[in-house]
């Protein structure tokens, strides 16, 4: 086991976050590794790659490597209906959910609805337009830029610095929406736990075709920016399908942990550096295992 090894991110290139084709704001976001994903990519075998996400929360980097035309297509999963709501608006109720950013208010009282709209929900494992909007209005005006316990930006009295608006880029987020929308073809969205969204893919794509980027909660205090549906034995599950060799290509993410040390022993495992947290610069060491 070569876990202290650094992977050097800075040798791959990097997009500055205003260039991000996510619409969302993502703790924890994986955007800046697309430079290093796509290399991996690049090493898949034929014309027509995929990608696919198992916890895709704001999908930093697949989106990017659609853009960059390094992939023919993504899949992308989440297990918080939340999540899954926010992108099926986007895909597939895009000139809707441009109008309501257009003419959205960015103030409390937006705020609380949102929320409530959040609390009252009872998916069910449906869609909804309403839940994916509240989401994304959420993601885009709070502290942590996602839904669980995160106040909005100048807190609750509006005392602080920036306002609640501060991050709503009405523009930027909306040219992000609207190539999201003339791409629905090439973005398949499932609403599945992580190991069955696996299993069923093999029904999906061809894995031998297919980069998986797994991007789990921590395994410690994974819980409180995202919803965080995973168990210790849920976590070895994971672990045991990766392990199994169905799935020739993979990376994943997860923290700097003995049980994933453990769980991953027989591959390569490097450190990478990330900024955790939306709101400060503390720099996390996460881990990086790859299939190959
Ligand atoms: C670390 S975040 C992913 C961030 C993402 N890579 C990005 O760049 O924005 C983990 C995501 O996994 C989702 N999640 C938690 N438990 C899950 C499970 N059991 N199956 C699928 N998704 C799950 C959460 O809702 C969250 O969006």
């Amino acid at each position: 086991m070569s876990y202290e090894d650094l992977l050097d991110l800075s040798e791959y290139p990097r997009r500055h976050v205003q260039k991000s084709a996510s619409p969302f704001r993502y703790p924890g976001g994986k955007g800046f590794l697309s430079g290093f994903l796509a290399t991996v990519v690049d090493t898949l075998p034929g014309e027509e790659k995929v990608y696919a996400e198992p916890f895709c929360g704001g999908a930093g980097a697949a989106v990017n490597l659609l853009e960059d035309g390094k992939v023919a297509s993504i899949h992308l999963n989440d297990a918080d209906a939340r999540v899954y709501s926010a992108w099926n608006a986007m895909v597939h109720e895009t000139e809707r959910f441009l109008e309501r950013i257009a003419s959205a208010r960015v103030d409390m009282e937006e705020w609380y609805e949102a929320r409530e709209t959040l609390q009252n929900m009872q998916l069910n494992g449906d869609y909804s337009f309403e839940v994916g909007y509240a989401t994304y209005f959420i993601n885009r005006t709070s502290r942590s830029g996602i839904v669980l316990g995160s106040g909005p930006i100048g807190g609750y009295n509006q005392t602080g610095r920036w306002k609640i608006d501060a991050r709503f880029y009405r523009e930027s987020m909306s040219r992000r929406i609207a190539w999201i929308g003339e791409n629905r073809d090439r973005i398949h969205l499932t609403n599945e736990d992580a190991t069955v969204f696996l299993a069923r893919s093999e029904a999906r794509v061809s894995l031998e075709k297919t980069l998986f980027f797994v991007d789990p909660p921590y395994v410690e205090a994974g819980s409180r920016l995202y919803l965080n549906a995973m168990s210790e034995s849920k976590h070895s599950a994971l672990a045991d399908m990766l392990n199994s060799g169905r799935f020739p290509h993979w990376v994943l993410t997860y923290d700097n942990h003995p049980l994933v040390h453990r769980l991953y022993r027989d591959f390569r495992q490097r450190k990478i550096q990330v900024n955790y947290s939306l709101k400060t610069t503390r720099k996390e060491r996460e881990i990086l295992v790859q299939s190959i």
